[in-house]
């Protein structure tokens, strides 16, 4: 560790690290349990992994260990609401629809899919790891469920939406002199 870093001057660099928010449910016996998280990221592609990172303190730290089965919802951008309610530690979620409008069906193995998000995957636990006050859980991803539609993003604990699309070098100078041909590099055009 770096001396004298302080916690406030990692999470602000941390804060500079755009990213989408999901949601982490998980089936406590037909009650939905969910968690904002966006410490969320691909693992594998063979087997398909993903990882979520969970507080020692959150209550879904518990649950993922318990129940082994979880549902990762990556929020649209309407969805802001679901994430300010499910980020609050409040005691039972059974207001859930009323105050945030978050709604779920469920798959076969009943893990709560949210209603409107961009994205659903399906995970089963294959390992925890400790990491600091967190635990790394990295499941497996049995099934996923896409979308249309634009996605709720965090940047400097603000929440965002997506902007316009940044141009390369080839969209700034034109378009190619023939799409789809092979060029001098021998890559193709897509
Ligand atoms: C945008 C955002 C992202 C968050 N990401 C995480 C995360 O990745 N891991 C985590 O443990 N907590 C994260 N949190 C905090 C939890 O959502 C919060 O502590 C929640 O109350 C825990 O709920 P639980 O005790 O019901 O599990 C995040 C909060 C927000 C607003």
């Amino acid at each position: 560790m770096v001396m004298g870093l302080a916690p406030a001057e990692f999470r602000e660099a941390m804060g500079c690290f755009a990213t989408g928010v999901t949601i982490v449910t998980v089936d406590l016996d037909g009650e939905v349990h969910g968690m904002t998280a966006n410490a969320f990221a691909s693992v594998s592609m063979d087997p398909l992994l993903i990882l979520v990172c969970v507080d020692h303190r959150a209550r879904t730290h518990a649950h993922l260990h318990a129940k082994k089965r979880f549902g990762i919802n990556i929020l649209a951008e309407g969805q802001r609401p679901i994430s300010e309610y499910y980020a609050r530690p409040v005691y039972t979620h059974e207001r859930a629809e009323q105050e945030a409008g978050a709604r779920f069906d469920r798959t076969a193995q009943g893990t709560p899919i949210l209603h409107g998000a961009l994205a659903y995957l399906d995970c089963r636990l294959q390992s925890a790891q400790e990491a600091g006050d967190h635990t790394i859980f990295i499941a497996e991803v049995e099934n996923v469920v896409v979308r249309q539609g634009e996605p709720l993003l965090f940047f400097r604990a603000q929440y965002r939406k997506i902007g316009k699309e940044v141009a390369g070098e080839r969209q700034k100078k034109g378009p190619a002199p023939s799409e789809g041909v092979a060029g001098p590099e021998g890559l193709t055009d897509v």
